[in-house]
């Protein structure tokens, strides 16, 4: 059984002031839940503070939004494998839609910072998801294989065991309009059935594939519920504390 993953993605939101308050909120809510994993994802800027506050908090982790896949040096902008471990963070988001259509970030430099995440002790979480055009012209399934392919290529079955996957319809993203269950049901066992081309059946089996794209409580638990579906990335709704927690106890009750 695939343990559920629920993420909060803040993107360009939270001050460490603004962290506070939610944290009051969102650590009492959770406190008891132990059935699924959390994970918050701050900016850089909030990242050690957020860090410090989840000092004694065994039930919610820490990520970092993006990376360089290089160790260090001349990389104006740019953040390490180590800095971002050093704040005792465990997740790195790579390849958001966000950073691939405003970024310039390819499945190329996703590869790249893939495997440098692995070799760091960070858990990828790495984004895939087509456009409104390419669903309205029937490729949904030719580009999800090619994001897969190329962001994953050369990860053995361990560090694709410890990848988590996040499907986001980039139509779906920040737009209130989610994909229905079906047709998430429908990408996440195709990306499946990739990975297990990629690597073998009992590998694809254990990797965990997120749904991304106006998640809320709303819609929630048949989201949740799908077979291939084993959590949640979340934007918008995981900046409202209340409405994060809800999500995650939702799914937790599933
Ligand atoms: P959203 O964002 O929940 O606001 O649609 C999801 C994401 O971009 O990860």
């Amino acid at each position: 059984m695939r343990r559920k993953i629920i993420a909060a993605n803040w993107k360009m939101n939270m001050t460490q002031n603004e962290s506070d308050s939610y944290l009051d909120t969102f650590l009492r809510e959770v406190a008891e839940e132990k059935r699924v994993d959390i994970v918050l994802v701050p900016p850089f800027t909030a990242l050690s503070h957020v860090s410090q506050r989840l000092n004694n908090v065994q039930n919610v982790k820490l990520g970092a939004q993006n990376m360089h896949w290089e160790k260090g040096g001349a990389f104006t902008g740019e953040i390490s494998a180590a800095m971002i471990r050093e704040l005792f963070a465990r997740y790195v988001i790579l390849g958001h839609s966000e950073r691939r259509t405003l970024f310039g970030e390819t499945d190329e430099t996703v590869n790249r910072k893939t495997k440098v995440a692995h070799e760091g002790s960070l858990k990828p979480i790495v984004c895939i998801g087509e456009t409104l055009t390419e669903r309205d012209a029937n490729q949904v399934e030719q580009v999800l294989e090619k994001q897969l392919r190329g962001s994953l290529a050369g990860l053995d079955a361990k560090a694709l065991t410890e990848t988590v996957l996040a499907y986001e319809p980039v139509w779906a993203i920040g737009t209130g309009r989610t994909a229905t269950p079906e047709q998430a049901q429908a990408a996440h066992a195709f990306i499946r059935k990739v990975l297990a081309e990629m690597s073998d059946a009992a590998t694809a089996d254990k990797v965990r594939i997120q749904y991304g794209g106006s998640v809320k409580p709303g819609n929630t638990a048949e989201l949740m519920s799908q077979p291939d579906i084993d959590g949640a990335l979340v934007g918008g709704a995981s900046l409202v504390a209340r409405d994060f927690a809800e999500i995650i106890k939702l799914t937790a009750a599933l």
